[in-house]
């Protein structure tokens, strides 16, 4: 059973930009305004580790959304490559299976970042998921998946803020929930499809709030953080 979660803030803000001076720019301007930074593929791909280590050693925690999914020896040496780089949290995709999830805990070993499952990308909706073969709605989808995380031993999963409830109501307090899709009355969706104002996502029992977009693309990054922590329940 996971112990309260140890970020006060529990704002993660989506660096998703291709260049490093700009990242690191932002990644100090949004010191003690955010609860930490995830990179993810844009940013990784185009900066690499050195990229990460360098948003690492800015001090704040990292979330390296590397999404990792592929078999099961190749993303066991992945993970091993990638906790070098001293993550709070790494991702991979659940729908890589329960022989791949099961690697990447055992590469991970005990003293791991949080191992998260992507149950289904905050950008599809029903059509989506049935074009791509999978019967039933997302909700169903995300709840089998993220059995298939419990069952393998990872920390948490990703969800969008819609299956918040029928997650904490299944796993009660034994996985963490990580939510992107955050999107205020007033923000562009942008591609996401299943979104929800910040607030609500946390009431609803998200442990912490991926945002990107609605922080990044606001004139004043550092501000629009603030105000989105201010208006928290649990902001201090
Ligand atoms: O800009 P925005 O707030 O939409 O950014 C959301 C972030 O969360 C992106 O970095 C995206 O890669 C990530 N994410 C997501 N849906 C998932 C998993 C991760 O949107 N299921």
């Amino acid at each position: 059973m996971p112990t309260p979660s140890p970020f006060a803030n529990p704002i993660f803000c989506a660096i998703d930009r291709p260049d490093l001076p700009g990242a690191l720019a932002l990644a100090r301007a949004l010191e003690g305004a955010v609860g930490g930074l995830k990179v993810g593929l844009e940013l990784f791909t185009a900066t690499g580790p050195d990229g990460v280590r360098a948003i690492v050693a800015q001090g704040l925690p990292v979330f390296l959304d590397l999404k990792l999914h592929d078999i099961p020896n190749t993303v066991a040496g992945a993970v091993r490559a990638a906790c070098t780089l001293r993550p709070a949290m790494l991702t991979l995709h659940a729908a890589g299976g329960a022989a791949m999830l099961r690697a990447a805990v055992e590469a991970a070993g005990p003293e791991r970042p949080w191992l998260l499952g992507v149950t289904l990308l905050t950008s599809l909706g029903p059509a989506d998921l049935a074009a791509t073969g999978i019967a039933g709605p997302p909700e169903q989808h995300v709840l089998r998946m993220a059995e298939l995380c419990a069952a393998c031993g990872l920390d948490g999963v990703i969800c969008s803020p819609h299956e918040i409830a029928p997650l904490r109501r299944r796993f009660g307090a034994a996985l963490r929930l990580v939510v992107p899709g955050i999107r205020g009355a007033g923000d562009a969706r942008g591609d996401q499809q299943r979104t929800m104002p910040a607030a609500d996502a946390l009431a609803l029992g998200a442990d912490l709030l991926v945002v990107g977009r609605p922080i990044t693309a606001a004139a004043d990054p550092r501000a629009a953080a603030i105000a989105l922590l201010a208006g928290l329940p649990r902001a201090a």
